[in-house]
């Protein structure tokens, strides 16, 4: 932590360093809880990298990922408290802060890319990052990782009853924990870096997550039946210390906005692509069963989760959820 202090405070010694003619280096402490070879993993490096290129050096991003640094649960504090500048924690982890982002957890909000690059890049993202504002932290972009699949140890999830009795993993979120008791299971929330452990430990059931991070995490090993729903969307918001973000050079600024316009357009083709080529790769593995709704059974799925629109539009409105909705003519 002493570590982390020191680079925080080098960070904030530009402006005396500039007075004196000297340009020290700006450290930007980037922690994230997946694994390297992920859409999250991927594009921090890669944002990184034009940082560094578009500052001549002058910024460097140093990324922690796995968790190493803080887990899920911790990192939004160490970013308020300016141990780290930088995290990109998934949606349903931002709802603690600020209930309304449940509106991204919504079962079936989104059909397809499409929309879901709409509403990152437009307004409805706009406007959820500058609610970021008042918390204290710089909201600087919503990336992607990709459609959440339903998997278990034990059976198949496609039919109400399948999901009964059973224990589900969740991310800390209302609208998630309301989606399981609706499915007649039992939600418990775990954090990601625990999900192996417990998972060795028969702590839990099932669970709902992206290819990428069922491939990257090898949690099919454990739970071999995969139904391919694309029930829900998992993406994250990026985020920065509202004083560091303050306290950095106009021009360096810009630079940062600009590496993370870059990377943020890179990051919705990376997704799609690599959670097609990982669920390619899980099918490979012959105890694997891999189920897909079908056109069916998602409309079944859909009628089952309205009331979670309900009780939605009842705690916040509808503004969001319109816009959300509303397709492009
Ligand atoms: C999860 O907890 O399953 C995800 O939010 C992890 C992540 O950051 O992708």
């Amino acid at each position: 932590a002493l570590l982390l202090k020191q680079h925080f405070w080098n960070g904030n010694m530009v402006y005396d360093d500039e007075q004196r003619g000297l340009k020290k280096q700006i450290v930007i402490y980037f922690s994230h809880v997946v694994a390297e070879n992920t859409p999250k993993g991927l594009a921090a490096q890669k944002f990184a990298e034009l940082v560094e290129k578009k500052t001549n050096g002058r910024v460097k991003v140093e990324v922690f990922p796995n968790g190493s640094l803080y887990s899920d649960g911790e990192e939004i504090d160490a970013l308020l408290r300016g141990d780290v500048q930088m995290i990109a924690p998934s949606f349903s982890k931002v709802t603690e802060l600020i209930p309304e982002w449940q509106v991204l957890d919504l079962p079936f909000l989104f059909q397809d890319y499409h929309d879901v690059e709409r509403t990152f890049t437009g307004d409805v993202g706009k406007q959820l990052l500058a609610m970021l504002d008042e918390k204290g932290i710089k909201g600087l972009a919503l990336w992607s990782n990709g459609f959440k699949q339903m998997m278990s140890t034990t059976r198949p999830l496609v039919h109400f009853d399948d999901f009964r009795g059973l224990r589900f993993r969740i991310m800390p979120s209302e609208v998630i924990a309301r989606q399981f008791r609706l499915l007649g299971g039992d939600p418990i929330v775990v954090s990601f870096d625990h999900i192996y452990r417990s998972l060795e430990k028969h702590e839990f059931d099932g669970q709902e997550n992206t290819i990428s991070n069922i491939y990257s995490k090898g949690f099919y090993k454990f739970q071999p039946y995969i139904t391919i729903s694309n029930h829900g969307y998992l993406g994250y918001a990026v985020m920065m210390n509202k004083s560091f973000w303050e306290s950095l050079p106009k021009d360096i600024q810009q630079k940062i906005t600009e590496a993370m316009q870059e990377t943020t357009v890179w990051n919705l083709q990376q997704s799609k692509r690599q959670n097609e080529e990982e669920l390619k790769k899980i099918e490979q593995n012959k105890h694997i069963h891999i189920y897909k709704l079908s056109a069916e059974e998602k409309k079944q799925w859909e009628q089952r989760f309205s009331p979670l629109y309900d009780q939605f539009t009842k705690e916040f409105g509808d503004k969001l959820l319109r816009e959300i909705k509303q397709k492009e003519k």
